[in-house]
This record gives structure tokens, sequence and C-alpha cells, in this order.
């Protein structure tokens, strides 16, 4: 922790507010983003941050050295030992792409790159719930992009609906002006409207975007 757990003497709450800290900043050598199926019990990187997604686990990784080897890397992070791997490694760009499949499942994507990982992270958690039977299918996991004739969707905005960032811009595109047109086309902020204000961002960035 980067500071002492103290509490507010009267609330019990937390008071970490005031806190004096050093901060340096982190010269990361690499990049990572990873999904898996199993929470990983080690993640063996300078930085990591791990939280729930569709289907599993997605971790954000930082490495102080380029120099590592990936494949194992990627295998104490998907804890699949039996998984067959299927891997893309470019050495002089920095890119790395490794994916671990169990039967038709994806037990874990690992994608490295030089500067942050430009890999849609709905998409690559979507995959942890997808069949692969295909080595087409699987090829596209390790290029880090949907196929043509399934659309990366983007960022989930509402998750009451799993509706993402890119299908409401289509909407906004396509003459949804307001938050209930996009409602009433795709549902997303109809049921608790946590998202609304985003939506209305979005439809904010369309209206900025048309008049330029
Ligand atoms: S998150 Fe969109 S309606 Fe609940």
């Amino acid at each position: 922790a980067l500071t002492a757990a103290l509490a507010d003497p009267v609330s019990g709450q937390p008071a970490l507010k005031h806190v004096a800290v050093r901060i340096e900043k982190f010269a990361a050598r690499a990049f990572g983003f990873a999904v898996m199926r199993e929470r990983p019990e080690v993640i063996a990187a300078d930085y990591w941050a791990v939280a729930r997604c569709k289907g599993g686990w997605r971790v954000e990784l930082a490495f102080a050295d380029e120099n590592i080897d990936w494949p194992d890397f990627a295998q104490s992070l998907f804890v699949s030992p039996e998984a067959e791997l299927l891997a893309y490694h470019d050495r002089d760009a920095g890119q790395h792409r490794i994916a671990a499949f169990e039967g038709e499942r994806l037990a874990g994507a690992l994608f490295v790159a030089p500067g942050p990982v430009a890999v849609s992270r709905g998409w690559a958690a979507e995959q942890l719930e997808t069949a692969h039977a295909g080595q087409r299918e699987r090829f596209r996991i390790v290029a880090g992009r949907a196929g043509a004739d399934r659309p990366d969707i983007g960022a989930i905005v509402c998750s009451c609906f799993g509706i993402g960032a890119n299908q409401i811009a289509a909407a906004v595109g396509a003459g949804c002006s307001t938050v209930g047109a996009v409602g009433e086309a795709l549902k997303a902020g109809t049921n608790c409207g946590s998202c609304r204000a985003e939506i209305r961002a979005i439809i904010g960035a369309g209206r900025v975007q048309a008049a330029e």
C-alpha cells in the first residue's frame, strides 16, 4: 500500500485523503493486456491491475524490462498447463500476442506492445465466452481484432444491456439525437439509468463531429 491504513477516530472511515506520499514516474519498457478464465494466482509484472470481466478476468500490465520470455509469462497467467498455445512475435516492433486454448475455449490471451495496448477490452473479454473451433477464429485472437463479420462494439457503456460505445455512436450517427432516442433504438439507458450521462456525452461528441 502507498499509505498506512489510518482510520478517522470518530467515524471509523478510512482517513487517507491527507496523507503525504512520494511518487515517481514509472518508465515502462513494455505494456500488456490480458484476459483469462481463471484469476491468476501470481502476476510477475512490475505493475498490474486485475478486474473481473465477462467470462473471467482482465489484467492491465506494465514492465520495466521488455526482455521477458512472453510464452512463459502467458502460461503463468493462464493457469492452464495443458492448453494449446498460438503465438505471434515481432521482436523488432516489440509486439507479442499469445492465446491459449483448451479445446474450443479460450483459456487466456496476452497482448504485449511497446506502448499502451490498442486492443478492444470488450472484444477480448467476449472471446472468453465464444467457441473457437477453427484456425481462422483462433488467428483472429492473435491478430487482436474482430473479424469483419463481427464489428467491435467498443467499451461497454450500458452494462444492463451490454451495449458498447461504438454501437451508441453508430445510433447517434444514424440520427438518434437524445438519450431517449438511443434508448428506443438500443435499450441502452432504459433500466438503472446510470449510463445516461455517458450516453449524453457520446451524443455531444457526435454533435461536435457533425458540426466540424
Ligand atoms: S447501465 Fe445502462 S441502464 Fe443500467
